[in-house]
């Protein structure tokens, strides 16, 4: 997968994308990833990126001229263009599964007090990662990328995501690891059994009534 992100905030990716599992994922080549500062296509003589929005009111807006030659310097046939806004789709672990199947995305971070309507246009997909408003798209780029990266063919035991929470509307079971009594804490006696189908019932009931107790709503869908 290839992966472009458009940011005038380009130093705000360096550790998130040189730790971890997502350091791992590209020297394993199972991502490629770019940023790209559209400050850098911008036409004006000073590099401008913003201006003052028509009709007034407060802030700058960003402008259409240096995102959309900078989508369309990067932009094929296998492209998916995703817009960071607060007034997007809310992000779920369903649209990771579906953009992980993607060849290429490019995502887009508004910044400022927002950008010209007319962005939208270039835009397949506009995604919101939670009902509040960041200073810009860029935490919301990181946290989509991550999840999605995650679970890219390879990247983490296919295990490891099968008991995802979210998937199939159920949050994960608890799990233990040693000591087997922690500060009077221990361990549920099924999970020491060696017994695996009992273990498969405890956790498949857990994940339930864990749901049910945090995110009924999840259940009802
Ligand atoms: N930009 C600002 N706030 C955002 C949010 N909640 N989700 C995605 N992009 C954003």
């Amino acid at each position: 997968m290839k992966i472009d992100i458009l940011t005038l905030f380009p130093e705000m990716f360096e550790n998130v994308f040189s730790s971890s599992i997502i350091k791992r994922a590209i020297e394993d080549k199972k991502v490629k990833i770019k940023i790209h500062n559209f400050r850098d296509y911008s036409k004006d003589s000073h590099h401008k990126v913003d201006d003052t929005p028509y009709g007034g009111g407060a802030g700058m807006v960003l402008t259409c001229q240096p995102i959309f030659d900078c989508v369309e310097s990067l932009k094929t046939k296998d492209s998916k263009v995703i817009l960071l806004t607060p007034d997007g789709i809310p992000y779920k672990q369903k649209i990771a599964y579906d953009l992980s199947k993607e060849k290429h995305l490019i995502f887009i971070c508004g910044h400022y007090e927002g950008f010209d309507e007319r962005i939208r246009s270039l835009c397949d997909v506009e995604l919101s990662i939670g009902d509040y408003v960041l200073t810009g798209g860029e935490l919301a780029s990181m946290v989509i990328t991550d999840s999605i990266i995650r679970l890219l063919p390879g990247v983490i035991e296919q295990e490891s995501h099968q008991n995802d929470s979210f998937n199939n509307n159920l949050l994960d079971y608890p799990t233990y690891t040693k000591p087997r009594i922690f500060r009077g804490m221990e361990v549920p006696a099924v999970l020491l059994s060696g017994n695996h189908k009992k273990i498969e019932q405890y956790r498949k009931e857990e994940s339930i009534r864990r749901t049910q107790e945090k995110r009924p709503d999840l259940l009802e869908k």
